[in-house]
C-alpha cells in the first residue's frame, strides 16, 4: 500500500506525527511519502517542529510559501499534482483545516486517489473563517473520516454524509501531546523565564479577524492592562508580530517573544494560571491538561472543550480580557482534567488499523 501524507503548517506537524509514525509501524512494507506544502517556513514555524516530533524529512518540499488563499491553493495544487501522479498513492492522507489541507484534498480527488481526512466534521457554521470552507470541502470529498468528539457526526449527517464513512477514532494532537508528555514535564520553560507555575498568562493570537484590523491594537492594550496583575507571555506568530511591527508601539509590560518550539509551549502551557488564545488546537490541548482555557472569538468548532468545563467563549471582544483575573478567582481550584473520551493519545493507532483493514 502507497500512503502519502501531505502537511503544510504548524498545528499539521502535531496532528500528522503520529498517524505517519503508526502507520509506519503497522504497515512496513508499505510505501510512506511525506510531502511538505511549504505553506509554513520559517526554521520556528516548521523545522524546529519536524525534529521535535520527529518526523523524517519530508520526501517532496513544494515551497508553496505565503500568499493570497486564491494564489497558496493554486500553486499547492500545481505543485502537488505531478507528485501524485509519480507516487500513485493509494491514499492520500490529509490533516485538520488549512489551505494546505483543501488544495491536497482537492488535487487527491481530481486524480481519483481516495482521501482520509484527519480531524473531521468539526464546524464553527462561520463561513467568514478561511478554515470553515477547508473543512467543508475535505470532508466532502474524504472517503476515510477520521473524528474526535461526538459532534462532528451531527454536522457530517446534517451535510449528507453517510455514517459509512466516519471513523470516531479520538484526536491525533493529543496523541502527541501524551507522547511528549515525559519531555516537555521536564523542559522547565516557566522557570527559565522567571515566571513562577500557575501565575501567568500564557497568550497566542493569529486569526485575521483579531489581527489583520484595529482590533490587535485594543486586545494588545488589554494585554498591557492585564500584565499589571499577572504576568502575561506572548510567543508572537508571524503574521500577528508583521502586525503589531505596522503598529508601531513599544509593549514593556508584556514578555513578547518568537514563536517556541513545541516542548517549550507545551511546557508553558501546562505551567500556565490561564491561556489566552483564538488558535484551535489550543482549546484541545488545555481541555486535556485541565488548564483554564479563554477564547477570543465569537464561536468554536470545539464545543467539546466548553462543555469539558475548561474553555470559555469571550467574544471576539478585546474588551473582555479584563474579566480574566474575577473569572480565574471565581474559578477557585481547577478540578482534575477529564479529557473527552478516546482523547488518550491512541487514536493514530485506531488509524492505522482502520486504514491497515482497507476500509
Ligand atoms: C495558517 C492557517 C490557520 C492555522 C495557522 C496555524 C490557513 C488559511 N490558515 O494561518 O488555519 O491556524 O496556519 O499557525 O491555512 N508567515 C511567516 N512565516 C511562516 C509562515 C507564515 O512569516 O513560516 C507569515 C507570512 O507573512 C504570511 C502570514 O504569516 O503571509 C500568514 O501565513 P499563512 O500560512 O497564510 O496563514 P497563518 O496565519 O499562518
Amino acid at each position: 500500500m502507497r500512503i502519502l501524507y501531505v502537511v503544510g503548517t504548524r498545528p499539521n506537524f502535531v496532528k500528522t506525527a503520529p498517524v505517519i509514525a503508526a502507520l509506519r509501524r503497522r504497515l512496513p512494507n508499505g510505501r510512506h511519502t511525506i510531502v511538505h506544502t511549504g505553506q509554513h517556513y520559517d526554521r520556528l514555524m516548521s523545522e524546529v517542529f519536524l525534529e521535535e516530533l520527529g518526523v523524517p524529512a519530508p520526501d517532496h518540499m513544494l515551497e508553496v510559501g505565503s500568499g493570497s488563499h486564491a494564489a497558496q491553493t493554486a500553486r499547492t495544487m500545481e505543485r502537488l499534482e505531478p507528485v501524485l501522479l509519480d507516487e500513485r498513492p493509494d491514499l492520500v492522507v490529509v490533516p485538520g483545516d488549512v489551505n494546505s489541507t483543501l488544495a491536497a484534498a482537492l488535487t487527491a480527488v481530481k486524480l481519483g486517489i481516495r482521501v482520509a481526512h484527519v480531524e473531521a466534521g468539526l464546524r464553527s457554521f462561520d463561513m467568514t473563517m478561511p478554515e470553515e470552507i477547508n473543512r467543508i470541502v475535505a470532508d466532502r470529498f474524504a472517503e476515510l473520516l477520521f473524528l474526535h468528539s461526538e459532534e462532528a457526526v451531527d454536522n457530517l449527517r446534517a451535510e449528507g454524509i453517510p455514517k459509512e464513512r466516519m471513523h470516531m477514532v479520538g484526536n491525533t494532537m493529543i496523541d502527541t501531546l501524551v507522547a511528549l508528555e515525559p519531555r516537555f514535564r521536564a523542559a522547565g520553560t516557566a522557570a527559565r523565564l522567571g515566571l513562577s507555575p500557575g501565575e501567568f498568562v500564557l497568550v497566542t493570537l493569529h486569526r485575521p479577524a483579531l489581527v489583520d484590523g484595529p482590533l490587535l491594537t485594543e486586545t494588545v492594550a488589554q494585554l498591557e492592562a492585564l500584565a499589571a496583575e499577572m504576568p502575561v507571555v506572548f510567543p508572537v506568530h508571524p503574521r500577528t508580530r508583521k502586525m503589531m511591527e505596522s503598529a508601531g508601539a513599544d509593549h514593556p509590560g508584556l514578555l513578547l517573544g518568537e514563536p517556541l518550539g513545541y516542548l517549550d509551549f507545551l511546557s508553558l502551557l501546562a505551567d500556565a494560571g490561564a491561556v489566552l488564545t483564538d488558535s484551535g488546537g489550543i482549546q484541545e490541548e488545555t481541555t486535556y491538561l485541565g488548564i483554564p482555557c479563554f477564547t477570543l472569538r465569537d464561536n468554536t468548532e470545539r464545543p467539546v472543550t466548553v462543555n469539558a468545563g475548561t474553555n470559555t467563549l469571550l467574544g471576539l471582544d478585546p474588551g473582555a480580557i479584563a474579566g480574566i483575573p474575577a473569572a480565574l478567582a471565581e474559578r477557585g481550584e481547577t478540578p482534575p482534567p477529564q479529557p473527552p473520551p478516546l482523547w488518550d493519545g491512541k487514536a493514530a493507532g485506531r488509524i492505522a488499523e482502520i486504514v491497515a483493514a482497507g476500509r
